[in-house]
């Protein structure tokens, strides 16, 4: 078997261990999605699926029994549907490149399941995540309980596969983090050049766009062998910055404002998420320098935080301290009318400049799987009463972080114009966002090819 195939197959077995001997998991991959009439999206795999197989085309399904064994369905060889669409793997060259035990047409699908589950004492597959995937699965469990009188024996437990695998996948195997620094090698890269390609176009007089710097993004992306995007790419020229999900649109990008570049390259299955604000001509103005400058604190803040032992929340709750006296210090918050730090952050007073969380898991997903909570401390809950909301908030304590975890770091401020706000900084929108794998002393930024103070910002856009 190569080694990739040793991957896969070392995580099957794992996934067998965990759902015991008379366990059974099947998964479907994505399925394929209608863009508008004959036309569909690109195609992307689903991300459990090919965590347990590489296995990247659609029509593909995935059983695992308790025992170790592999069958995958997917689509039989077709020479006229490979004229049209492509080359297709096939079920008799499946087992052999893919290191599994068996494979079917798809089409056999329905008429092998029955047999497939019959003894098992759990069926395993992932909830709420493929539309019709539990009729499914209740039309082979119906089909199979009207032949128990012939022997059969039907399962007596569902169980959510993603809860097992989601815990799998949230620590990185060394394979993964080899990958992901290569995903930020590549997104690091392409915001470089984009930075650069803005000052120089604009110092030639040109018209800048939001949807030029988009390009110079996708371009670096496919030149070094990305397949796609890993999310829809954010190009906010100024005031768009301030708009949380912004896409790179038709705006203009004008001398003498910030742009926020929130984009990130997938590559062989895994995301990059990397944010970056600079000035569009290569100069900060005192104001954005001021607010840069803070933000950056705060996430240098958040990335000590960031290690081993350290709660998931750490990071987030180092970044909200320095924000908080930063906007007390440059006069966005009053303290006459808010009172001190303390009372900023107890009253979420911050909220209306920084209203998202710093960070989140980041692996095959952008918003990668994985529980937020410890499950060592599942019962531990807490109530308070939400500051802003009034809400009833149950806590629970948060994931302790580990080696291998990887996640964004991703503080920012956002001022949209108000009474009370000094004008200086009326619509500035600033985030910077790094990835960092968790270590045992701290963390490993992987996506700080791209620089981040304002002094190497600006020395690269000279
Ligand atoms: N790009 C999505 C995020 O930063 O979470
Ligand atoms: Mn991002
Ligand atoms: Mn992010």
């Amino acid at each position: 078997m190569n080694a990739a195939n040793t991957l896969y197959a070392q995580r099957r077995a794992a996934l067998a261990r965990h759902i015991g001997p008379n366990g059974i998991a099947i998964l479907p991959t994505a399925p394929e999605q209608q863009r508008n009439r004959d036309s569909d999206f690109l195609f992307r795999h689903d991300s459990y699926f090919y965590y347990l197989s590489g296995f990247t085309e659609p029509k593909a399904w995935l059983v695992i029994t308790g025992d170790g064994k592999t069958t995958l369905f997917c689509q039989p060889k077709d020479l006229e549907r490979e004229i049209w669409d492509g080359y297709r793997l096939g079920p008799d060259a499946a087992p052999e490149a893919l290191g599994i035990d068996a494979a079917f047409s798809l089409a056999d699908l329905d008429q092998r399941m029955p047999a497939l589950l019959d003894g098992r004492d759990a069926v395993w597959y992932p909830f709420a995540t493929h539309s019709r995937l539990e009729s499914r699965i209740d039309g082979w469990l119906s089909g199979l309980r009207a032949k128990v009188r012939y022997g059969m024996l039907c399962p007596d437990q569902q169980r959510d596969l993603c809860s097992v695998l989601d815990e799998m996948r949230l620590i990185k195997d060394t394979h993964e983090q080899d990958v992901m620094r290569r995903a930020c090698a590549i997104s690091a890269g392409a915001h470089v050049r984009t930075m650069q390609r803005c000052a120089a176009m604009l110092r030639a007089g040109q018209e800048v766009r939001e949807y030029h710097l988009d390009a110079e993004l996708l371009h670096e992306f496919r030149q070094h062998g990305s397949q796609y995007p890993a999310y829809s790419s954010i190009v906010a020229a100024g005031a768009n910055a301030c708009v949380l999900h912004y896409r790179a649109d038709a705006g203009r990008v004008q001398n003498g404002e910030l742009v926020l570049i929130d984009a990130g390259c997938e590559l062989d299955g895994y995301a990059s998420d990397i944010t970056r604000t600079f000035p569009a001509n290569g100069v900060f103005s005192g104001p954005q320098k001021t607010l840069y400058e803070l933000v950056l604190a705060s996430q240098e803040a958040a990335i000590a935080a960031t290690k081993a032992g350290a709660r998931f929340t750490d990071p987030h709750d180092a970044t909200v301290k320095v924000l908080a006296q930063g906007m007390l210090d440059v006069g966005l918050l009053d303290k006459n009318k808010v009172g001190g730090v303390d009372d900023v952050i107890e009253k979420r007073a911050y909220f209306p400049f920084y209203m998202h969380r710093t960070g989140h898991w980041l692996g095959m997903d952008v918003h990668d799987c994985g529980a937020y909570t410890e499950p060592s401390e599942i019962g531990q809950v807490s109530e308070r009463c939400d500051a802003l909301t009034g809400d009833l908030i149950k806590d629970r304590p948060a994931r302790i972080l580990r080696p291998g975890m990887v996640l964004t770091i991703e503080p920012g401020i956002y001022v949209r114009p108000a009474a009370g706000v000094p004008e200086q900084f009326h619509n500035i929108g600033i985030r910077i966002e790094d990835d960092a794998i968790v270590t045992e002393s701290g963390c490993e930024l992987i996506s700080r090819d791209v620089p981040v103070s304002v002094a190497e910002i600006e020395a690269l856009m000279r």
